[in-house]
């Protein structure tokens, strides 16, 4: 049986792995679990944000499934997420926002998946103070990363039988770093005739998002981009609950929720695991275990047709118990 390593993260985190971790075994996912709490309290304890057991469980297994971290604000401390994604050259983000017909959400029809460039942009963190009046960052961006993670938008497309690529970008201001990026893009669409190419500034884009989300398929872009794009498309489903990621590199995959550790509602018990439980379809469909994803999406359409176990965020009045034990009924019905 795989065995893959889990990270309980901060905040709401042990409250949805948990809860996710109840829902695999009770849809027969066949995984072995090496569970590591990470994070602020375990930082609290031991001086280690992560716990180097955790790191060397990751190493071996290649596959880890990750609740939110909060970022540590202070000096000298990179955010968590960013140094994993660095560490494990987890250079492409794939976040499908899909709309769910069982829910009223802003809009109906709706199936984006965003290819967020992982390891460069601003997010390598490079900021310098020049005097006392300027600080500067970095803005990276290279070929062999703009490369890698614009052909991975074209092989998925081409894989899923989808229709069209957008990259995102800000190229009319930035000529060099995202001028770069997009002449890398139309070059690589050149190589993909069959699949639709167009290339959009990313301030239309958000608006585009917001007036006519269907026009959009798959969309690609540098880090930042990414970040928030792939925010705004949760939005348009139903918000930060239910949107999944996975990040992949070629050796190692890390899913996890897009979104963070929700410090609002952390210990409440009404956080909607329903984000952290799609990324753990993605990886066992990656894992070659579609059966049993498909039987948990299916028992989510259920629960959400149902309405009467919803989340707050949702609209509902359900706990993260009741939502999960409403997900387990339907699991055993079938
Ligand atoms: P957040 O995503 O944690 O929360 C934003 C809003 O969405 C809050 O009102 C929250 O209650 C709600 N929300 C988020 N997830 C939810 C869920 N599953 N169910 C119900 N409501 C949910 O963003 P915020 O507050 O900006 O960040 C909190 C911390 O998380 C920060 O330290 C941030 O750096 C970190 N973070 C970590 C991420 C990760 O580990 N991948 C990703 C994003 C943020
Ligand atoms: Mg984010």
């Amino acid at each position: 049986m795989q065995t893959i390593t889990v990270f309980r993260g901060d905040g709401i985190g042990p409250e949805i792995t948990d809860a996710v971790l109840e829902i695999l075994d009770a849809a027969g996912a066949k995984f072995n679990y090496e569970i590591f709490d990470v994070g602020e309290a375990v930082y609290q304890k031991t001086g280690e944000f992560i716990p180097q057991k955790g790191l060397d469980s990751f190493d071996k297994t290649k596959v880890l499934l990750k609740s939110p971290i909060t970022t540590p604000i202070g000096k000298g401390f990179r955010s968590l997420n960013v140094t994993l994604r660095n560490k494990y050259d987890l250079w492409a983000n794939i976040r499908p926002a899909k709309s769910n017909p069982c829910l009223d959400t802003l809009f109906k029809n709706i199936d984006i998946v965003t290819f967020r460039e992982n390891t460069e942009d601003l997010y390598v963190g490079k900021e310098e103070v020049i005097d006392d009046n300027t600080v500067i960052a970095y803005k990276i961006i290279t070929k062999k990363a703009s490369r890698r993670i614009i052909k991975a938008a074209f092989e998925y497309a081409i894989a899923h039988d989808r229709k069209k690529v957008t990259c995102v970008h800000k190229a009319n201001i930035l000529k060099k770093t995202d001028g770069l990026f997009l002449s890398i893009f139309e070059a690589i669409a050149k190589d993909y005739p069959q699949i639709e190419s167009n290339s959009l500034i990313v301030d239309n884009t958000c608006m585009q998002l917001v007036m006519h989300p269907q026009q959009f398929d798959v969309m690609v872009m540098p880090n930042l981009y990414g970040d928030i794009i792939s925010d705004l498309t949760s939005g348009l489903i139903g918000g930060l609950g239910l949107l999944p990621s996975c990040n992949k590199g070629d050796t190692h995959a890390m899913y996890e929720a897009v979104h963070g550790s929700a410090p609002d509602i952390a210990g409440k018990g009404i956080a909607n695991p329903t984000a952290l439980l799609l990324s753990s379809c993605m990886m066992l469909e990656d894992l070659g275990q579609q059966k049993t994803s498909a039987a948990i999406r299916k028992a989510i359409d259920a629960v959400f047709t149902d309405k009467t176990c919803l989340t707050p965020d949702l609209g509902g009045h359900a706990s993260t118990k009741q939502f999960v034990q409403s997900i387990i009924d339907h699991l055993k019905k079938d």
